[in-house]
């Protein structure tokens, strides 16, 4: 049946399409391609796109329309029942919503009336729930939801169109055609995002299962004889991999086609390989996928580069930008999603990208974001999913992982060789081994014979252990917890209800259900210390394996059939399952202490819209081989844009031993992670960064101090990520949205507010990279002060003790300047400011500090500055910006102590030449502090170093350089 499609592809693209095969096969030794579907093998999604290309081919009938006289709008809310024609003239009713919420998005959901009232029979007496699910909000949104009832009906709106004027100054548009159905969305009059404008939309409906005569023992079900009739294949049951998937609803899937006019790039939709801009998946040029992206969670073993096969964890958010203006969706669904993209010239002189949501449950519940800069799309996406968790200082910075440190005298020679060799660290974390046998909550007492000894070394600089605690538990006799688990009846069950059992590291297992939230409560009481013999307050958690993976499910997970609880199918919340793990194990963190609460810690693999509120992500199992450092960059990016900053990837490659040069050069890039941690597989050589030796070690030594120089900002970054979830490292098209050269670019990337623009060598042997600077604004770099300043690439010298760094010319960067062995004792440290002055002179940034731990600073227990670095009146000011409280006035006393120990102005003014004192004011006291200034020589700009002015961080000051 395939074959006959094959003639109508030239036969020029047919060997190409052949030869791109081929060379899949052979470039991708390493995953199991086996193992996971390809869209052909996932019904739902064959389904669809085989319907879109009827739809694309004859342009047949349209399915869809409003039914005439249900359409309301009333109080910011356009309601109405889209009738879907089915065989000899009858309908399937879905009832339709398109919200206009005060945050300037709308919300479209679609929903199944039959289903919607339990007006259908499920097959196998399945004990799942019948309405299509809804409850994915509960778990992703946190708020956003507050209805613009402003929002009013345009008076242009006519019989069969709807127009919807709405958002700030009504400057947005939504034109709801009635017949056929489809939606566009504009801004100040220009179409920015279409719904159904291909025709796509496809709601497969309940319907009754007709059962055919028996197929005979080894004949196939015959096709069915109708010319044009749908696959009915996989409706009713579907076998991948020796595993059935029963299917009591039947088909249900949800698709829709959304396109995005004159935008030829699309971000986000993490997690996958591949880059920043994401690819045709559907096209004929040689770096076209052949297969949607796909999102459903997944433990994928070695996973391969450029490819966009799922990973562990799933954002369905999409920004689409063009120059200077950025639209975006969120497609709510939890269920295995895919998502094809093409792009297509039609009139204007850009592509427009079509993209194809396909789900294969759930309703459809999307939001549009029409911007139109990049940050509003973050701003928006913030209020409805929430913010980064402020983590724990110490989470920020260096974390020294491998599996497995084997005893607790093995953990306390690594933390004594770190603090012998001079480089800071932060945390050491303990995989799966340290656990009796598998079984979580315990300890291996004959390799950790004495943990709290092992705790009390690490106490003494204040590092942290994390532990592995995952959401599979041990199927074994003699171990209370799994007793406990099935005796209150809180695991997932399999589709006859019974506790469901698969394997994992333990063997046999069973899992617990964070639905329930009689399971969650239950959680907490196994985090105390009572229960938990050698954990102690400052053991923070680690929650791998949480997609969940299952080493004998379907696709190295659980039966789409197994059931959660409320009766839900696992199908309908896959994507979300891992992030209910995590909620549990935040609120058993936070509960440990109940008096005085500390910020938990958590690293997740699996993740989803919302869990950058309870923690860290990684990107899972990869590769020693420098294309996988290369590749961390655009995956870190992708997550930082769709919501989930605090992100890093493992540094040197999990699976495999790096040699040293790619070590050093990938320890230098994970400097410049939101979350960075060094990790590697049992069966790798051991790599501490102490391990190669000169000049190795002293280069990665630099880079790993570094980062705690510049923690004062990177916490900054975190606290902003906090308050409206802005990306802590941020591609070229989010700092420059005008400049079109930059849009594609994915290899280097900015930190924060702070300016710094960070380019790390990626490749073996390189001694140089080309370095993009976006504008004319002038570039220092980070170290030696050389200016760039001429918009384009420029060939900057890399061997490989040197980080190409980047400041920006406008921007104040807080440091702290001594080495010290961990963020906690940097903690009353002096400040450094490096004010790097743009062209006109002036300069801006901001410094965040608390206690790094408690809540206090909900409390007002911080500080935050804001510096402003006037040429008008040549001065560097300090004006609090804090968030006060009942702690302010104590925390601020302590903080008083912390002064500012150096000014570094870089691009100093030459009439500064022969200045040799500033004068520092604070409250009622006035210094005069020396001031050094060091001539332009050269490439080398001029600067000037302030020390000692005596000024405390604590309250406002002002420095004056007249
Ligand atoms: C539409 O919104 C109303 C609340 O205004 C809600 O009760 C109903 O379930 C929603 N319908 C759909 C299809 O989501
Ligand atoms: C997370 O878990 C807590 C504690 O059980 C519960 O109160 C909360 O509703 C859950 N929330 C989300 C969004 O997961």
């Amino acid at each position: 049946m395939a074959v006959s499609l094959v003639p109508k592809i030239s036969s020029f693209l047919y060997w190409v399409a052949f030869l791109t095969l081929v060379l899949n096969v052979l470039s991708s030794v390493a995953v199991k391609h086996d193992n996971f579907k390809t869209c052909a093998q996932s019904g739902f999604c064959k389904r669809n796109r085989a319907f879109a290309d009827a739809v694309s081919a004859s342009s047949p009938p349209y399915l869809y329309q409003i039914s005439q006289g249900t359409a309301t709008f009333t109080n910011g809310q356009f309601r109405a029942t889209v009738s879907k024609a089915i065989a000899d003239g009858a309908t399937v009713q879905l009832p339709l919503n398109i919200t206009f919420l005060q945050s300037g998005l709308a919300r479209v959901e679609l929903d199944e009336e039959r289903r919607r009232t339990g007006d259908i029979e499920l097959r196998h007496g399945s004990k799942a729930r019948k309405e299509r699910y809804n409850e994915s909000p509960a778990w992703a949104l946190v708020g956003g939801l507050d209805v613009d009832a402003s929002a009013k009906l345009a008076e242009e709106s006519r019989n069969g169109v709807t127009i919807i004027d709405f958002g700030e100054g009504h400057r947005s548009t939504a034109v709801i055609r009635h017949t056929p159905f489809s939606i566009d969305f504009q801004r100040n009059g220009d179409t920015q995002v279409k719904f159904n404008n291909r025709g796509f939309l496809n709601v497969e409906h309940w319907r009754q299962k007709i059962e055919k005569e028996d197929v005979p023992e080894g004949g196939a079900e015959k096709p069915s004889e109708k010319p044009g009739a749908e696959d009915e294949s996989t409706w009713w049951e579907e076998s991948f991999g020796g595993n059935t998937d029963t299917k009591p609803k039947g088909p249900e899937s949800i698709a829709l086609d959304i396109s995005f006019p004159g935008y030829e790039n699309v971000f986000g939709i993490p997690e996958h390989t591949g880059p920043l801009s994401l690819r045709q998946t559907r096209g004929v040029n040689q770096d076209d996928f052949t297969d949607p992206y796909r999102l459903y969670n997944s433990d994928v073993f070695e996973y391969e580069l450029n490819s966009p096969m799922t990973l562990y964890g799933a954002i369905p958010f999409m920004q689409a930008h063009r120059k200077d203006s950025s639209v975006g969706i969120l497609w709510l669904n939890a269920a295995e999603t895919w998502i094809d993209i093409t792009k297509k010239k039609r009139s204007g002189p850009k592509l427009d990208t079509d993209t194809h949501w396909i789900s294969e449950s759930g309703v459809m519940d999307v939001f549009v974001f029409l911007g139109p800069n990049p940050h509003d799309l973050t701003k928006a996406l913030a209020d409805l999913t929430g913010n980064t968790q402020l983590p724990q200082q110490f989470s920020v910075g260096y974390h020294q992982c491998r599996w497995n440190y084997m005893s607790d005298e093995e953990v306390k020679e690594v933390d004594a060789k770190f603090d012998k060799h001079g480089i800071p660290y932060d945390v050491i974390w303990l995989d799966l081994e340290y656990t009796d046998d598998r079984k979580y909550f315990t300890w291996d007492m004959d390799k950790f014979q004495n943990p709290m000894a092992m705790h009390a070394q690490l106490d003494v600089t204040h590092r942290k252990v994390v532990t592995l605690i995952d959401p599979h538990i041990k199927n074994t006799a003699n171990y209370p917890v799994v007793d406990e688990l099935k005796k209150r009846d809180l695991t997932i069950k399999n589709k006859d209800g019974n506790t469901y059992e698969g394997w994992c590291w333990p063997g046999s297992s069973h899992w617990i259900d964070c639905f329930n939230p009689i399971a969650r409560a239950w959680w907490e009481t196994l985090f105390k210390p009572d229960f938990w013999k050698y954990s102690t307050y400052n053991t923070f958690i680690w929650n791998d394996m949480n997609e969940p993976s299952v080493f004998n499910g379907p696709e190295t997970t659980m039966p789409k059939d197994n059931l959660h609880h409320g009766n839900w199918e696992h199908r309908d919340v896959h994507n979300i399952n891992g992030m209910t793990f995590v909620n549990a194990t935040y609120h058993a963190l936070l509960n440990r202490q109940p008096r005085k609460p500390h910020r938990p810690f958590i690293l997740t693999r699996s993740f989803y819209a919302g869990s950058q509120r309870l923690g860290a992500m990684w990107t899972g199992d990869n590769l020693a081989e420098w294309g996988h450092l290369e590749a961390s960059l655009p995956m870190i990016l992708s997550l930082n844009i769709a919501g989930f900053p605090n992100s890093g990837a493992d540094v040197g490659g999990f699976f495999g031993t790096p040699d040293s040069e790619l070590l050093t050069r990938w320890m230098q890039a994970g400097a410049f992670y939101p979350f960075f941690r060094a990790h590697a597989h049992i069966d790798t050589r051991r790599r501490e960064p102490y391990v190669a030796g000169p000049p190795y070690t002293g280069i990665m030594t630099q880079a790993i101090r570094l980062r705690y120089q510049l923690l004062p900002a990177w916490y900054t970054a975190f606290h902003e990520a906090s308050m409206d979830n802005s990306p802590i490292l941020r591609p070229q098209y989010y700092v420059h949205p005008g400049d079109e050269a930059g849009f594609g670019m994915d290899d280097q990337f900015y930190v924060g507010s702070t300016g710094l623009l960070v380019k790390p060598v990626t490749r073996a042997g390189a001694t140089s990279v080309d370095v993009y600077f976006a504008d004319d604004e002038v570039y220092y770099d980070y170290f030696e002060y050389t200016m760039y300043s001429k918009k384009g690439f420029k060939t900057v010298d890399a061997p490989l003790n040197k980080i190409p760094i980047f400041a920006r010319g406008g921007h104040i960067i807080p440091r702290k300047d001594r080495p010290r062995r961990s963020t906690h004792l940097m903690q009353y440290d002096p400040i450094t400011l490096m004010v790097v002055l743009d062209k006109a002179g002036n300069a801006e940034g901001s410094l965040y500090l608390d206690d790094g731990e408690t809540f206090d600073y909900e409390s007002g227990a911080q500080v935050f500055a804001r510096f402003i670095f006037s040429k008008d009146s040549s001065s560097l000011t300090s004006q609090d910006m804090a968030t006060t409280g009942s702690m302010t006035k104590s925390y601020r006393q302590e903080m008083s102590k912390v002064r500012v120990e150096k000014v570094i102005v870089v691009g100093a003014p030459s009439r500064w030449a022969n200045k040799k004192h500033v004068t520092a004011e604070q409250g009622s006291k006035t210094i005069e502090a020396d001031m050094q200034f060091h001539p332009a020589s050269g490439n080398k700009a001029a600067w000037a170093i302030v020390r000692d002015p005596g000024v405390s961080i604590a309250k406002d000051w002002k420095i004056n350089f007249l």
